[in-house]
């Protein structure tokens, strides 16, 4: 028999959770941080090294992966999994979020979004049926539903407007889902701004649609963190708790404690990998800048007590060289100590819920960030 998608969860403490989600291609232990994975890599790192970080799944870009190089390309070569040689459960993210960002002259209507490429110019349509039929070429293991992600502050009636769009959109994507016996996944996606009635009425549509796991979208996007964890304490309530809970595109390490502390499950970010190509280090002394002339002729490593090479085996003089010689080995090896300092986050965060600590946890946590290590 086939292993169907589902959610366990194992422990709670306030409203933090610690749980397992099971998937065909494995579990995953949450809280779980997803490394972002767009075109098909996880930036500057093998697979076997991501898996090693601590990695139970990643995720995959709709919208980069449907330009270059094509969703009925990857799916003639194998699928995603076989093609990047990740056999690990893979989220695809489906679309909307990333046009809106990254494409030029959108026009959005009830149909769906019609772009240009950022990559050649080229116009592109995508509906919610065809964002559903890409992720299904790609093999997602996890599809999320083409939403309408708005920038911060908005109106009251443009979150509304785009809040029930993306309700109409949920329900499409809904229809057009194959869950092949039930080992693969759809999400719906929490919209409204920050404003509590709209992310009510947007999650209590979503229950009533009916999704494997629920996502918090249109956060981290220029609003105080404060914001943030308000909308969450508002929202998770109005979601089922035998269901995942995936906050997009978030964040800071600190950020992914306060939302677990909240009841958030799953995250994705290209922080860890973004800021290991810019230079900087996340560690359990707070945030470091490479690039500074106070390493140059520091001999001790990030952090002696790692379990990760990156982290444990090299010089913060000889990171600062690289950084500033613009190596890309400086890039690689500070990719991989963040993406493995974001799983370390996570498993701490874990052992803490069970053994119900988890207040006492985030509160020695931000101190030390705060004390660094000088
Ligand atoms: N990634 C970060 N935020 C969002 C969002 O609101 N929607 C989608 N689809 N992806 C995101």
């Amino acid at each position: 028999m086939t292993i169907q998608f589902g959610y366990e969860l194992q422990a709670r403490d306030g409203k933090a959770r610690r749980g397992v989600v099971h998937t065909p291609r494995g579990d995953i232990q949450t809280p779980a941080f997803m490394p972002v994975g767009t075109a098909g890599t996880v930036k500057g790192l093998l697979p076997e090294q991501v898996r090693a970080t601590g990695a139970d799944i990643i995720l995959g870009n709709t919208y980069h992966l449907m330009l270059r190089p094509g969703a009925e390309r990857v799916a003639r070569l194998g699928g995603l999994h076989a093609f990047m040689r990740w056999d690990g459960p893979i989220l695809t993210d489906s679309g909307g979020f990333q046009v809106m960002s990254l494409a030029s002259l959108r026009k959005i209507d009830e149909q769906g979004v019609v772009f240009k490429s950022h990559l050649d110019g080229s116009e592109h349509a995508m509906s919610p049926e065809r964002s559903v039929e890409i992720q299904r070429l790609l093999g997602a293991d996890i599809t999320m539903q083409l939403d309408e992600c708005i920038r911060l502050p908005a109106p009251h009636a443009e979150a509304e407007r785009a809040m029930q769009l993306s309700l109409r959109w949920a329900e499409r994507c809904k229809a057009a889902f194959d869950p092949a016996g039930g080992g693969r996944a759809l999400f719906g996606i929490v919209q409204g701004g920050t404003e509590r009635d709209l992310r009510l009425r947007s999650a209590e549509g979503l229950v009533g649609i009916g999704f494997d796991g629920y996502a918090v979208g249109g956060l981290a996007v220029g609003e105080p963190q404060e914001v943030m964890i308000r909308v969450l304490s508002e929202t998770l309530g109005a979601l089922p708790e035998d269901r995942p809970r995936y906050l997009m595109g978030v964040g800071t390490p600190e950020d992914m404690l306060l939302s677990v502390a909240e009841g958030i499950d799953m995250f994705d970010c290209v922080m860890p990998t973004r800021a290991g190509r810019h230079g900087q280090a996340y560690t359990r002394f707070g945030r470091l800048n490479l690039k500074n002339a106070k390493h140059a002729e520091d001999l001790r490593p990030l952090d002696e007590d790692s379990d990760c090479p990156a982290m444990r085996d090299y010089s913060r003089a000889y990171l600062h060289h690289l950084v500033r010689s613009q190596e890309l080995l400086g890039a690689v090896l500070l990719s991989w100590a963040n993406v493995h300092y974001y799983h370390s986050v996570m498993r701490d965060a874990r052992r803490a819920i069970e053994e119900g600590l988890y207040a006492d946890h985030v509160a020695a946590t931000r101190e030390a960030w705060a004390r660094g290590d000088e």
